[in-house]
């Protein structure tokens, strides 16, 4: 029966309970539901609203922000901060640590408010992507050193997909769980309980036109994929790019699959693409809590230690079987 649903709010005070918690998580994942919500609603009004287009200012990464970028970066910041149980927060969109007046809160909050903004315009999945991490004991909230803790450390993770439906999925640590927006009711349901990755695929997702940047490791893996049954693999591969690390890492959740923004030659220098504490970390966590791996190609992203709030990394994640394949081919490249 429809109505006999599990909606996100029943799923975290069940969790609550079972935990024995104060309430202080069920506060914090609350209040991003309402932030996701309220951003899913501008993403889907768009043009209506006035939503699409450029906001006319460059981010701290020297990005052109669009107009969704700078509301769901003020939407993220406020839904927030009022429920006190932040100590600070951190987003791909401001330079610095975001201070929590009068914070009184345990947790640190990073997020890319909007992923996947060259999306915005042509109306193809966008998404939210989030980190809580606990205040480390000593550390003053409003400097970077409190924020930076390797993936290993993050209490929950989460992102939101405005796609063809919203979903908000999310790990505590124990699994990973998917609920989709009842627009009509204004409820997240439970529809995707204990998400699971299976460790074999035939698809895999990486911007192509990159290819004369990558390693010999990245090439060589590409390669035999694209040669499919008559190459090494000897089956054929599917490839998709949707260029929306939040829809590329939910495909890969409900179907298998392995997503690539490797470190590469043109990019090297700032250590990647994709930054590592809010987009990467989170990605990794919910990829192994569903049975994935998630590596640098070198190293368990989970592990790396971040030195910078907005620092950059090789990204590779998806079946366990192929992820660790493709660090096989970095060992080998390396001599290892
Ligand atoms: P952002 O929206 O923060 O600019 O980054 C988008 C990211 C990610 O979502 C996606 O996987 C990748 O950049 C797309 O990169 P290409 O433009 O190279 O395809």
């Amino acid at each position: 029966m429809s109505y006999k649903r599990v909606t996100l709010s029943h799923f975290l005070l069940q969790e609550q309970r079972r935990r024995g918690g104060t309430g202080t998580f069920t506060t914090l994942l609350t209040d991003i539901r309402t932030a996701c919500k309220m951003i899913s609603h501008e993403v889907n009004r768009g043009a209506l609203a006035g939503n699409l287009g450029a906001a006319g200012a460059e981010n701290v990464q020297g990005e052109q922000q669009k107009k969704l970028d700078v509301l769901a970066n003020e939407i993220f910041l406020h839904m927030n901060e009022l429920g006190g149980s932040y100590a600070g927060m951190a987003s791909e969109e401001l330079e610095g640590v975001h201070q929590v007046h009068g914070a009184a809160g345990r947790y640190l909050l990073l997020f890319d408010p909007l992923d996947g903004s060259s999306n915005i315009d042509v109306n193809i999945s966008v998404g939210s992507i989030f980190s809580i991490l606990r205040l480390p004991d000593g550390l003053d909230p409003s400097s970077e050193q409190a924020f930076l803790q390797p993936g290993v450390q993050q209490v929950a993770a989460g992102y939101a997909l405005y796609g063809s439906s919203t979903m908000l999925v999310l790990t505590t640590g124990e699994g990973v769980n998917g609920f989709t927006l009842d627009q009509n009711v204004g409820v997240f349901v439970l529809t995707h309980p204990d998400m699971r990755i299976p460790a074999d695929t035939d698809e895999y997702a990486v911007n192509a036109s990159r290819e004369r940047y990558w390693e010999p490791a990245v090439r060589r893996y590409v390669e035999e994929c694209k040669a499919g049954k008559d190459g090494p693999r000897g089956r054929n591969f599917n490839m998709r790019w949707v260029a929306s690390m939040v829809a590329e890492v939910h495909r890969v959740l409900c179907r298998g699959g392995v997503f690539l923004y490797p470190a590469d030659s043109e990019n090297l220098a700032k250590g990647g693409k994709l930054r590592l504490m809010y987009e990467a970390n989170p990605m990794a966590f919910i990829i192994e809590q569903a049975g994935g791996r998630a590596s640098t190609g070198r190293q368990r992203l989970l592990e790396v230690q971040p030195t910078s709030l907005h620092q950059r990394v090789g990204v590779i994640l998806g079946s366990a079987n192929e992820v660790a394949r493709l660090e096989a081919y970095h060992g080998e490249q390396d001599g290892r």
